[in-house]
């Protein structure tokens, strides 16, 4: 490669990246991306003087600092006015329209998350500083650099400050805390600061993996001309950066106050948390006549939405025992409406984070309620303590066998397999959406179920009678037999769904699509190795399989007899070959188009995956291969090339 192909593969692996990271829109795969990425790598070791600032090598998460420097804004960065509803909003209007009655409005929305300001000089990204006071904040530009929707080079060649907003998607934020759940660490409160403490890690690879976005929302100092401010941020986003996903230009009162409430309706479903509507003037000339109050533009105020984070009062703290006996405390607190439902309880997900925490009963304690999660109790206001707080004992039985609990820490197990909780929760489970769909067979049926001796496990359902249903308080003819034809047409339902109700520790609906779908019925006769060689299971996934088989297999044969779940489709069984049952890579170009060898590998029995691991068996190579290739070899996996491939299948 010469200087002139490594400018071209930059430029080609940033076209790339923005149409993958902004656009959300892939035009190459993983593969063409990887080979191009590792021909740039190999060309800039061997000219390491000659490295270009807008190489994606240049993201690379290995830096680890001993601190920030503090660095200052070149103009500053102000907050915002508030305003929380339609009479504050008129207000706010009526004072703009006495500095300027002429101005339309810009509205986008307000995001959640960090506010941070990049500075390009010569169309490169030359620092990255946290808001700060306003005037002065950190340099995170290492960190800022592994931001994927952050361009390092830019077409722009003036000096220019972004503004923005780096968030976290909610589905990143579960992510991450069910990573740090399970690795016992404390949990993000929200996405707000998880995004903040992402982006202030010593260690640049921490923020790498943390998939952070930015959204830009304005700029600082700039040369550029427009006179709309709707008009400069489209500039902005041509340049490579991510548009809101929604914004618009608004009128007045009764178009801005409707882009608002819509906004509001639907905040649920963006991928990113919004507090609020950002509404700004519209004409450049007029803002900069407006000017600033000492804290806030008066060009421009937050709508927020309602909060939903409340402060209330713990006022008991709770055990709940799962179907598979883990017991976590639930926090019972003061109704509190937040927006319109009313939160009584919140999760606490266990012990180590009420005791990190430090949460007692009594406290007063903000609550979060975001969506359809459980509403969760983010931080104690130690403040307001009146020392007649009283702390919570961790259990050491069950709460509803008294049975002696398994203490591992983070989990805390009642083992009693015929524990109440237990066994109610399972048949809950069982009939639940992602199961077999059982409609009218919720929580409260069940137990009323269970306490009158009718169903004791989730076979005895299939048995009840009508005459059973009638002797039940509450249940007249009409709503017995609904239940019964519910539970009716649960038999013939699709395997995996028959395999997800079992309620298997680790194997959950995707899991159990994979089982379905590789071994159908087969499922309880499958090998360590076998289940191991399926994608995403792992040693603990096929151990916990192989027990749960070991223990119930009677009652697995009898529920599948009463059942009788639709098997998938089986594949036909290939005859004997070097690749049945492998798990195989091809990387490369080979002779024919990648999924024409897909297909016959698959025909011959063979498992063809996308990405290499230890896990797998052969790595097929063809002409340029690339990555892959050096992974699989760095991994020990064996490696052929399409000659040995065909040699090895000659006369199957
Ligand atoms: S404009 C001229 N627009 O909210 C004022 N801010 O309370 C500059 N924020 O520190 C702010 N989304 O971090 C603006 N679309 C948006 C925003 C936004 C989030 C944050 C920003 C700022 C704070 C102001």
């Amino acid at each position: 490669m010469n200087y002139q192909e490594y400018e071209k593969a930059v430029s080609e692996l940033n076209r790339y990246a923005y149409h993958y990271y902004v656009l959300d829109n892939p035009i190459a795969t993983d593969e063409e991306y990887d080979k191009l990425y590792h021909d740039v790598i190999a060309y800039e070791a061997a000219n390491s003087h000659a490295i270009i600032p807008a190489s994606p090598t240049q993201r690379v998460g290995d830096v680890v600092s001993d601190g920030f420097a503090k660095a200052k804004h070149l103009s500053r960065m102000w907050s915002l006015e508030d305003v929380f509803d339609a009479e504050e909003l008129q207000a706010w209007l009526t004072k703009t329209y006495k500095l300027d009655s002429n101005v339309t409005f810009y509205c986008e929305p307000k995001f959640d998350g960090a506010s941070l300001n990049l500075i390009y000089e010569n169309g490169v990204l030359t620092q990255g500083i946290t808001r700060g006071d306003g005037s002065e904040g950190e340099l995170i530009t290492q960190n800022v650099k592994t931001i994927r929707t952050i361009p390092l080079v830019i077409e722009h060649k003036e000096r220019l400050e972004i503004r923005g907003e780096v968030v976290l998607y909610k589905e990143e934020f579960e992510r991450i805390n069910k990573e740090r759940l399970e690795a016992g660490e404390p949990l993000f409160a929200n996405p707000r600061n998880a995004a903040a403490g992402s982006l202030r890690q010593l260690d640049s690879s921490i923020t790498a993996s943390r998939n952070l976005v930015f959204l830009p929302y304005g700029v600082g100092e700039n040369t550029l001309e427009h006179k709309l401010l709707s008009e400069k941020m489209e500039y902005i986003y041509s340049l490579g950066f991510r548009a809101p996903p929604q914004r618009a230009k608004c009128q007045g009162f009764e178009e801005i106050q409707a882009f608002y409430e819509q906004m509001k309706s639907e905040r649920e479903k963006y991928a990113m948390m919004l507090d609020g509507m950002v509404i700004k003037v519209d004409q450049i000339a007029a803002q900069i006549d407006m000017g600033y109050t000492v804290k806030n533009p008066r060009f421009s105020c937050a709508y927020k939405f309602p909060a939903i984070e409340k402060v209330t009062r713990v006022k008991e703290i709770i055990l709940q025992v799962g179907r598979t006996g883990a017991v976590t405390p639930v926090a019972i607190v003061e109704p509190t409406d937040i927006e319109g439902v009313i939160v009584e309880r919140a999760t606490l997900h266990n012990f180590d984070e009420i005791e990190r925490k430090d949460i007692r009963i009594g406290d007063s304690v903000i609550i979060l309620r975001s969506g359809d999660v459980i509403p969760k109790i983010i931080k104690v206001l130690q403040e307001r303590r009146s020392g007649d707080e009283v702390a919570v004992v961790r259990p050491t039985h069950c709460p509803v066998c008294d049975s002696e609990l398994l203490d591992e820490g983070v989990l805390l197990k009642c083992q009693n397999l015929t524990c109440d909780a237990r066994v109610v929760n399972s048949i809950i489970y069982f009939a639940s959406k992602p199961c077999l769909n059982i409609d009218g067979l919720g929580d409260k049926i069940v137990e009323a179920l269970y306490n009158a001796h009718l169903v004791r496990s989730v076979k005895d359902l299939f048995s009840l009678t009508l005459e059973e249903l009638l002797a039940l308080e509450g249940f007249k003819e009409k709503k017995s037999q609904k239940l019964l034809d519910a539970i009716e047409k649960a038999k013939g339902c699709e395997y995996h769904r028959f395999i997800n109700s079992l309620g298997i520790e680790h194997i959950g609906e995707v899991a159990s699509k994979t089982l379905a779908c590789e071994f159908g019925a087969g499922f309880i006769d499958a090998t360590k190795e076998q289940i191991t060689a399926c994608e995403g299971f792992g040693q603990e996934m096929a151990e916990s399989l192989l027990e749960f088989v070991r223990v119930n297999r009677e009652t697995i044969l009898e529920l599948e007899a009463i059942l009788m779940p639709k098997a998938p489709a089986q594949r036909v069984e290939a005859k004997e070959n070097p690749f049945k049952g492998k798990s195989v890579v091809l990387t490369g170009s080979m002779s024919q188009s990648r999924d024409t060898i897909k297909e016959m590998l698959e025909s011959l029995g063979a498992k063809v995956v996308g990405s290499v691991s230890k896990k797998s068996d052969f790595v097929i190579y063809g002409e340029d291969a690339g990555s892959k290739l050096d992974k699989a070899q760095a991994l020990g996996v064996a490696c052929i090339d399409e000659a040995t491939m065909r040699s090895m299948i000659e006369g199957v």
